[in-house]
């Protein structure tokens, strides 16, 4: 019989199984670090497999004037300065290795008939810079990097929930979790920590996450292990998610329609970017392209179902199968809807968590020794709106990174102490939540956060909302306490969905209050009590707990790289 816990041990423990954290993986195992990577996902379904459109590269196949240069321009221009030009330059600069590791493994990337790399346009983007892979991308790259890791033996535990990350004198040493599967405890014993655990978009109620992705672990792991968030009120609104079913609600339509030529209309009929950016039009940045649809169907142009038309039937049939193919699939599986014959409702959808654990440009240690944080669990390069297609290369670039840092790191490390009464606490915070027998029921709760976000902090904000958010985040906290939490034969789910909805409330209060101080309008964050950029507050926010938000200012973007930023009217970004 399984002992109720087990103890193991490893070099390195990365918290989450989607691209980054393998990436860091096989970093390491290349290194001859052991490793293990554990999630409360498979990881051939990881988070990572859902990113659709593409990767970006200054890779020049189609575009030879393209340089890393103008991509590292493009990102900061379009974050509003708010992303670490340090952390900019290093994705823009590596990304073209990152790229190269890709192809070594195998990922079938689209190419010209000469064989060239294939790079289409996503929004914002000087030039054709994103690689793709139809609109598969980021599951061909997950399957390349499971691949990879699996050649290296990388150990997975993919039914793996991390409760709590475990530190003496803010020092990290190890983890502690369940089996999803089993209720198996584990205490792990690491010298180093890379957590890969993702961010909060589930807090929405419209979100391109699916059930039980991205709701917040790694905010609350990072913060009871006493590291900090950056810019968690920086949320990314995708403009293209599905309004139905409700059950799918937010369920991507990757920017590649509108990369290809898809076209973006109101109720009306009438090509509404027209209004908002008539230059780059559909092309145009994706929180304004987000803001505009809000503001048609806010004004009472939007279609039956309170969305915007997004059409793609004009396309020829054969670019919609070769290079929008999971688009035509998913609104065939989920509307019975043909989109060479007929538009797509959308509405926009919580996408991307822009901020996340406060992390150092150069090594994405987190200021806590032996942790590390990485991919959309980190904060830096994306600002107040973040590019299509540089999450991906982001997980690349520093997965790589990371990888190597946490390999020194942990060769350096000459003892590690640890805490007994540390693994204590984290074992009492799961007995008390296995034995907790209330009537109240974590779903309903956890849609109680996805309502009030939705509600009081969606794509268009105030001081009243905010507060008012704020207030019924006190209340569901409260009522949070008297949860019942019963595991049954089928597993330990339930115990996992408690944690997760702390993990939410935790997201949730740092998003609210953050987006309170940003009293601005400012990329994917618009005040309508603020409708203007304020210079003076071109800074971060830093969240370390409630109450507690602290402004960190921004570094000076270098000149080579303002040189080539391009300027763009901000006229009718906030026309509500
Ligand atoms: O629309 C998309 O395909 C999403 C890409 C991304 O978020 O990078």
């Amino acid at each position: 019989m399984k002992p109720a816990e087990q103890r193991i041990a490893t070099s390195v423990l990365v918290i989450g199984t989607g691209g980054s954290g393998l990436r860091a993986a096989i970093q390491l195992a290349e290194r001859g670090t052991d490793v293990l990577v554990v999630g409360k996902r498979p990881s051939t379904d990881a988070h990572t497999t859902l990113a659709a459109g593409g990767i970006n590269a200054a890779l020049g196949t189609m575009d030879p004037e393209d340089s890393w240069q103008q991509h590292a321009a493009d990102t900061l221009k379009e974050s509003y300065f708010l992303a670490d030009p340090h952390t900019v330059r290093i994705v823009a600069e590596g990304a073209a290795r990152g790229i190269a590791d890709l192809e070594r493994w195998g990922m079938p990337f689209a190419r010209e008939a000469d064989g060239r790399i294939s790079q289409r346009y996503f929004g914002a983007h000087t030039f054709r810079r994103t690689a793709f892979a139809g609109d598969y991308t980021g599951l061909e790259i997950q399957r390349t990097l499971v691949n990879r890791a699996r050649q290296l033996n990388v150990r997975i535990i993919d039914t793996m929930y991390v409760t709590r990350i475990l530190t003496r004198d803010g020092v990290v040493f190890g983890a502690y979790g369940f089996d999803t599967e089993d209720g198996t405890r584990y205490v792990i014993h690491a010298d180093a920590v890379i957590l890969a655990a993702g961010g909060h978009t589930r807090i929405w109620r419209r979100t391109s996450s699916r059930r039980d992705e991205n709701t917040g672990d790694s905010f609350r792991l990072a913060l009871t292990a006493g590291a900090r968030i950056r810019d968690p009120e920086l949320v990314q609104f995708h403009p293209s998610g599905l309004i139905e079913p409700e059950n799918a609600a937010g369920t991507l339509v990757s920017e590649a329609a509108r990369g290809e030529g898809g076209i973006l209309r109101n109720r009306l009929g009438e090509r509404f970017m027209e209004r908002y950016d008539p230059l780059r039009m559909e092309l145009s940045t994706r929180d304004r392209v987000a803001l505009a649809a809000y503001t048609e169907i806010k004004e009472g142009r939007g279609t039956p179902h309170g969305g915007v038309w997004l059409d793609v039937s004009h396309l020829p049939r054969e670019t919609i199968m070769q290079r929008l193919p999971r688009v035509y699939q998913t609104l065939l599986e989920l509307q019975m809807l043909d989109i060479t014959t007929t538009p797509i409702e959308i509405a926009p959808t919580a996408h991307y968590s822009m901020g996340g654990v406060w992390v150092r440009s150069e090594d994405h240690g987190t200021g806590i020794e032996g942790l590390y944080a990485i991919g959309e669990a980190s904060s830096g390069l994306h600002g107040a709106n973040r590019l299509g297609g540089n999450s991906l290369i982001e997980l690349l670039v520093y997965g790589r990174i990371v990888g190597d840092t946490a390999a020194d790191y942990s060769a350096a490390l000459g003892a590690q102490q640890r805490s007994a009464a540390a693994v204590a606490e984290a074992r009492d915070e799961v007995d008390q939540l296995l034995a907790a027998d209330g009537p109240e029921n974590v779903r309903s709760l956890q849609r109680a956060v996805r309502d009030t976000m939705t509600e009081h902090a969606g794509v268009v904000r105030d001081e009243h909302g905010l507060q008012a958010g704020l207030a019924r985040l006190d209340d569901i906290e409260t009522t949070a306490k008297n949860v019942g939490v019963h595991p049954d034969l089928a597993g330990f789910q339930d115990l996992a969905h408690a944690f997760d909805l702390r993990s939410s409330l935790v997201a949730a209060r740092a998003t609210v209050e953050a987006a309170i101080e940003r009293r601005e309008t400012r990329g994917c964050h618009n005040r309508s009590d603020f409708p203007n950029l304020d210079e003076s507050l071109r800074v971060n926010m830093v969240w370390s707990g409630p109450g507690n938000v602290v402004r960190e200012p921004v570094a000076e973007t270098p000149v080579e790289i303002a040189a080539l930023v391009r300027e763009v009217s901000s006229a009718g970004k906030l026309v509500e």
